[in-house]
């Protein structure tokens, strides 16, 4: 079971348990825009995490809820789409009235996760068009544009651009 302990918060893998917190977060308009539609209903939210759970027993993906160090929800990431030489992240979310750091953070031990842990020499992900603030947070830490289409920008994000900012951002780390 992957349990990645960081400074303030923690990435722990979802359980099925975990389906109502995740469809009520993804349910919320304001979070949700730049996010693909859920259904309001739980039993397929379950039946989706029961499938991601096989998922991951195959280290195929890892959904991760982000918590604080007294285990209070904070938000979701997720690594999928593992390729031959790129890991993807995404499906960000992070909940009203959480800390400040958290979206540091958790991009910080997604990328000590990816590069660190499995090994991997690059990052992908792909940011809706018009989710400005999420675009200008992965240009910050110096992520780079390869394409765009009418619905996404494309990034691509090396170990040696974290390496980079890591030193940056040590302070948001152990
Ligand atoms: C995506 C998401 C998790 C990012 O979290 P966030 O808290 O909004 O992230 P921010 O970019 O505002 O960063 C948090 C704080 O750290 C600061 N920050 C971010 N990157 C920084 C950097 N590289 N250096 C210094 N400060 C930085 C920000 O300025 C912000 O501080 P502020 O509140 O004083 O403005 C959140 O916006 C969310 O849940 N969005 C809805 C879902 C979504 O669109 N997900 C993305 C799909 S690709």
């Amino acid at each position: 079971m992957k349990f990645i302990q960081g400074k303030r918060i923690n990435l722990r893998v979802a359980q099925v348990e975990d389906a109502e917190f995740i469809l009520n977060l993804r349910l919320l308009q304001h979070k949700s825009q730049y996010l693909s539609p859920v259904e309001n209903d739980l039993l397929k939210q379950k039946a989706w995490l029961e499938g991601y759970k096989q998922k991951e027993e195959q280290a195929l993906e890892y959904y991760f809820v982000i918590e604080n160090k007294q285990h209070e929800n904070l938000g979701l990431v997720r690594v999928y789409d593992l390729q031959p030489d790129s890991f993807c992240w995404g499906s960000w979310l992070i909940k009203d009235g959480a800390p400040q750091t958290t979206a540091i953070e958790s991009a910080l031990l997604v990328y000590e996760f990816g590069f660190n842990e499995l090994g991997y020499r690059q990052a992908h992900f792909d940011v809706r068009k018009g989710n400005d603030r999420v675009i200008a947070f992965h240009r910050r830490f110096g992520a780079q544009v390869t394409h765009e289409d009418e619905l996404n920008v494309y990034f691509n994000y090396k170990f040696e651009d974290y390496l980079k900012v890591k030193q940056k951002y040590k302070r948001y780390l152990n």
